[in-house]
């Protein structure tokens, strides 16, 4: 274990897709353009910035194409979105992406109700997916989803995780993010889960990617630090959810993140009052407060 704490990590912003492919309420395409380039400000240096599934299955994000086509790109920072198949390639690629984020579960209940496929019909998909993505000269993730718990299953095996894991760097993924989708997990999971993974990957492979459906995920947090991981998945306000996961609520808020990193001299790049401007907007555009606490804290410094 490492006991040492990091001098900076890297945050990803998954808000405006895991964040927005949950929400009833469809936020029109212009306003999702300009909350990204307001995201794209803030000094974070990578965006999911949608989703090219099938528009039946998330509703949300039916206009990834066009959101795509309209954002303002900053040169510093990575736009990423997640695709399933082959046509979700060849529609983020005429879109534009700087990467692409594959996925699937560990868990073989989770991963059929999410993209309608076993695990091993699974594998030859992403395979041909992850190979083109690289020729065409992109950064591709693999995310890794119910690494603990699965809603349907129950405990996830560390070695099914493993396993799931070697065959996607097998494929040619850069790095994997791996998902308590539904947040259950405790650090002593973490600890375990850990472990396991890092005999064969090193930390910097590794990225976590924490719903905080009990409150557990800045614990979750700290734990990985302790174990070397630099790299996070978050989403502004704690927006967020899978629709195929009954129960899931939103990632870990980027906003609790930042004040727990700032508060403890942990360099993010972010800029935590932009990164706030850019809650409020999605707020009111969604007409409702987010689950962040840091973020309800400055909502009321406002009235
Ligand atoms: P399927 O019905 O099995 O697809 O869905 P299919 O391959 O049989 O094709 C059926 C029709 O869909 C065909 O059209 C295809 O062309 C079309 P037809 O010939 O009938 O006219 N089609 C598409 N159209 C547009 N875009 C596409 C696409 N693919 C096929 N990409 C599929 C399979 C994977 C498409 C579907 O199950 C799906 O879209 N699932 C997505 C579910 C999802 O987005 N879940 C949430 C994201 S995962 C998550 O949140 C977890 C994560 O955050 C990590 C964590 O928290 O753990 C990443
Ligand atoms: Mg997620």
């Amino acid at each position: 274990m490492i006991s040492q704490l990091p001098d900076s990590i890297q945050i990803k912003e998954v808000g405006p897709r895991d964040g927005l492919q949950n929400e009833k309420e469809f936020v029109r395409t212009e306003d999702k353009v300009r909350w990204i380039n307001m995201l794209s400000k803030t000094g974070v240096k990578e965006i999911e910035y949608s989703s090219f599934v099938h528009p039946k299955w998330v509703p949300a994000l039916s206009d990834a194409r066009e959101v795509g086509r309209r954002i303002e790109r900053h040169p510093d920072v990575r736009y990423s979105a997640l695709i399933p198949n082959m046509k979700g390639l060849e529609f983020a690629l005429e879109a534009g992406i700087d990467g692409a984020s594959v996925f699937m579960s560990a868990s073989e209940t989770h991963n059929k109700k999410n993209i309608n496929k076993t695990i091993d019909e699974t594998y030859p998909v992403l395979r041909e997916v992850i190979a083109e993505a690289k020729s065409a000269g992109k950064h591709v993730t693999g995310y890794i989803s119910t690494v603990f718990d699965c809603p349907y299953e129950g405990a996830i095996s560390p070695e099914k995780v493993l396993d799931v894991c070697e065959t996607l760097y097998e494929f040619g993924v850069d790095d994997v993010s791996l998902g308590d989708t539904i947040g259950t997990a405790v650090p002593l999971q973490v600890e375990t889960l850990l472990q396991t993974i890092l005999r064969t990957f090193p930390p910097h492979k590794i990225i976590m990617h924490y719903h905080d459906t009990r409150g557990m995920a800045i614990a979750n947090i700290m734990k990985s630090m302790e174990y070397g991981i630099t790299r996070f998945d978050s989403s502004v306000g704690g927006l967020g959810g899978c629709p195929y996961a009954p129960g899931a609520a939103g990632n870990i808020a980027t906003n609790d993140v930042l004040y727990l990193m700032h508060q403890m001299g942990i360099q993010t790049g972010i800029d935590e009052q932009k990164l706030q401007e850019a809650s409020f907007f999605i707020q009111k555009k969604l007409g409702k407060e987010l689950p962040s606490k840091n973020l309800a804290y400055a909502t009321a410094q406002l009235s």
